[in-house]
């Protein structure tokens, strides 16, 4: 399955996800609305792990990495499919836990975990923890001792690759708050500190190279670095690393400026990948490694669309024409912070040919809350329902509720079938924490 057969356009000319009609979804659930299809989400879930099973002979695990986005839903469905979590704080491991999920399947990541998280975390008795400071493993090491347990944990390291991708997105050139340099000694030394820890069970390390890439080589150069490091920490220190988790990263269909992968190109990632570990294990004469890859928003980025009614549209003569919707950046950030990328499609006219290039902008007071510009569409009009594609991914997980507008609800399609899987929000949610001090009255 791919993005082409996750949407299609019906007999009505109208855009379908799942087998729901978007505009028969906007008539019902209202807009903004964010809809995920479940076969698509779970086909990439599966793809990953069938293909750690086949061909790494089920040496290791494939980690959702549930910031790109995290709700209930998303957790029980990785436990259905025997997938693991990679959690980057207290709330969503609590979000995982409420679901289900044993924590036992889940990673806690993060370059600044704060104590209470690290507590609650060996509280539901988190699988592994990811170190990323010293005071991370003083904090792990002492509540596990109070526990009288042994806590399994990997290290981030920082093995140098540059990844050809957005550069606010990152995160293992020199220059990042991510993880231990494998280049100047100081990976090495966290990792002597590490070993030296009585309640610390360091079985390996970890590294991220960076989102949205496309490159292969890019992966294959990481995991040449490190087994490298691996085995020169063998030398030096007589540690050998039994699991390596090589992150994220694999890059997904935006515009058609983006190559379009389908469920086997993302197994040729990761067949890629083991080959590398496959050829790096036999240089140096290593173990393989228990294999973890963590991505996020391959599993779900493409299978997700958001609904938009369009509203106002500004058409400004010689300058630029403003399609505006009733969402912004409230439900999706990222054109704001990343200048993001998307496509856009008429979903009740999914036929008609794209005429204009228009700005599609949101509804918050500022003027960067855009969607993105130069966005192809046929002629829009107030009322249409504008379906934005590829926002399965780091949308929700970063919505907030500016200018007090609704994060939108999550609707979850299957053949045909839409259930709510984050119930819309209420004016009584956005004051309820709100408290007016008696002097105030
Ligand atoms: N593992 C770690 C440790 C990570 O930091 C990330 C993403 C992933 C896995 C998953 O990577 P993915 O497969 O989703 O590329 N908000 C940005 C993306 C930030 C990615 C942060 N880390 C965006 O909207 O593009």
């Amino acid at each position: 399955m791919n993005t082409r057969e996750t949407l299609k356009v019906n007999e009505k000319g109208h855009l379908e996800i799942g087998g729901c009609d978007c505009v028969d979804l906007a008539n019902k659930f209202g807009t903004p609305l964010y809809v995920f299809d479940e076969a698509y989400i779970r086909s990439m879930m599966r793809v990953y792990r069938d293909t750690i099973e086949k061909e790494y002979a089920g040496n290791g695990m494939v980690l959702y990495a549930s910031k790109a986005f995290s709700c209930e839903a998303i957790y029980a469905i990785a436990r259905q499919e025997k997938v693991g979590v990679d959690v980057v704080s207290g709330g969503e491991l609590y979000t995982a836990v409420q679901a289900g999920f044993d924590a036992k399947n889940a990673y806690m990541h993060g370059n600044n975990k704060l104590p209470r998280e690290i507590s609650y975390a060996l509280d539901c008795g988190i699988g592994t923890i990811v170190l990323d400071a010293y005071t991370e493993a003083d904090l792990v090491d002492e509540e596990a001792k109070k526990r009288g347990i042994v806590q399994d944990v990997l290290i981030r390291i920082n093995p140098g690759v540059e990844a050809h991708t957005h550069a606010y997105v990152q995160t293992a050139t020199t220059d990042s708050k991510f993880g231990f340099s494998t280049q100047d000694g100081t990976a090495q030394s966290f990792t002597s500190y590490v070993l030296s820890k009585k309640n610390l069970n360091l079985k390996g390390y970890h590294c991220h190279i960076g989102s949205q890439i496309f490159e292969k080589q890019s992966f294959v150069l990481a995991v040449e670095k490190n087994l490298r490091f691996i085995a020169q920490i063998k030398d030096a220190l007589g540690y050998e690393a039994q699991t390596l988790n090589l992150g994220g990263g694999f890059g997904i269909w935006y515009t058609d400026e983006d190559a379009k992968i389908d469920v086997n190109g993302y197994k040729g990632y990761l067949q890629a990948l083991i080959q590398a570990v496959n050829v790096g294990c036999e240089q140096y004469s290593l173990k393989k490694p228990y294999l973890l890859i963590e991505p996020g928003r391959s599993i779900v980025g493409e299978a997700g669309i958001t609904l938009y009614t369009v509203g106002a549209i500004k058409d400004i003569p010689n300058v630029k024409k403003y399609v505006a919707i009733d969402g912004g950046m409230f439900d999706n950030p990222r054109y704001a912070l990343y200048q993001s990328k998307y496509t856009a499609i008429l979903a009740n006219r999914a036929n008609e040919a794209p005429c204009e290039l228009v700005s599609v902008a949101g509804k918050c007071c500022e003027s960067g809350d855009l969607i993105g510009v130069n966005l192809n569409l046929p002629k829009a009009q107030s009322g249409d329902i504008m379906a934005i594609l590829s926002t399965g991914a780091y949308n929700y997980s970063m919505a907030s509720n500016y200018n007090r507008n609704f994060i939108p609800p999550v609707v979850l399609v299957n053949e045909g079938n839409a259930e709510y899987i984050v119930k819309p929000q209420t004016y009584s949610d956005l004051v309820r924490n709100d408290v007016i001090p008696d002097r105030l009255k």
